[in-house]
């Protein structure tokens, strides 16, 4: 009898329990663009919102992003290790058609009193601050004119690994 009431209540826990996951998983579900390789936007919505993660293993989750012209764009940027700013730091930069990622790179190592964003950001469309583990943080920005564009983490020796295409549509 004990170990029936005992199963019992175990049941219940588990369904509450179970129910408060669902909700979870629907919070989450909104904010899921992102968890693919690739994020885009399904609809013509005025506004999107990307999230992109960065890891302690140097690695953005997303290789594209792809958006629609005229949309308000928003990325947020999670990075979900726990290294330090100073020693793995991630932000996102949206790059002008042209320039040249190794060259831009080279620059930005040197620009560290300027978050990692040199020549005052000319050939920047859009950045995110520089974050280290544990911090999120965002941009929004109107979606440039239709083509593509190059996306990068401006650390020191990070845009050969973290980069990926910013596709407008
Ligand atoms: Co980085």
């Amino acid at each position: 009898m004990k170990t029936l009431k005992f199963a019992l209540i175990l049941t219940l826990s588990i369904t509450f329990f179970s129910c408060g996951g669902d909700e979870k998983k629907t919070e989450k579900e909104k904010v899921k663009i992102g968890t693919k390789k690739e994020s885009s936007s399904t609809d013509n919505a005025k506004e999107i919102e990307v999230k992109v993660t960065g890891n302690d293993l140097m690695q953005f989750n997303v290789k594209v992003i792809r958006v629609k012209e005229g949309q308000k764009v928003t990325i947020v940027l999670q990075h979900t290790g726990k290294m330090a700013a100073n020693i793995m730091g991630h932000n996102v930069v949206v790059l002008k058609q042209g320039t040249d990622i190794p060259s831009f790179s080279s620059e930005a190592s040197a620009a560290r009193d300027t978050d990692y964003i040199p020549n005052g950001g000319k050939d920047v469309i859009a950045h995110t601050k520089m974050i280290g583990g544990g911090e999120t943080t965002s941009i929004t920005f109107d979606a440039p004119a239709k083509g593509e564009y190059d996306f990068i983490c401006s650390f020191p020796g990070h845009s050969g690994i973290m980069q990926g295409k910013f596709i407008v549509e």
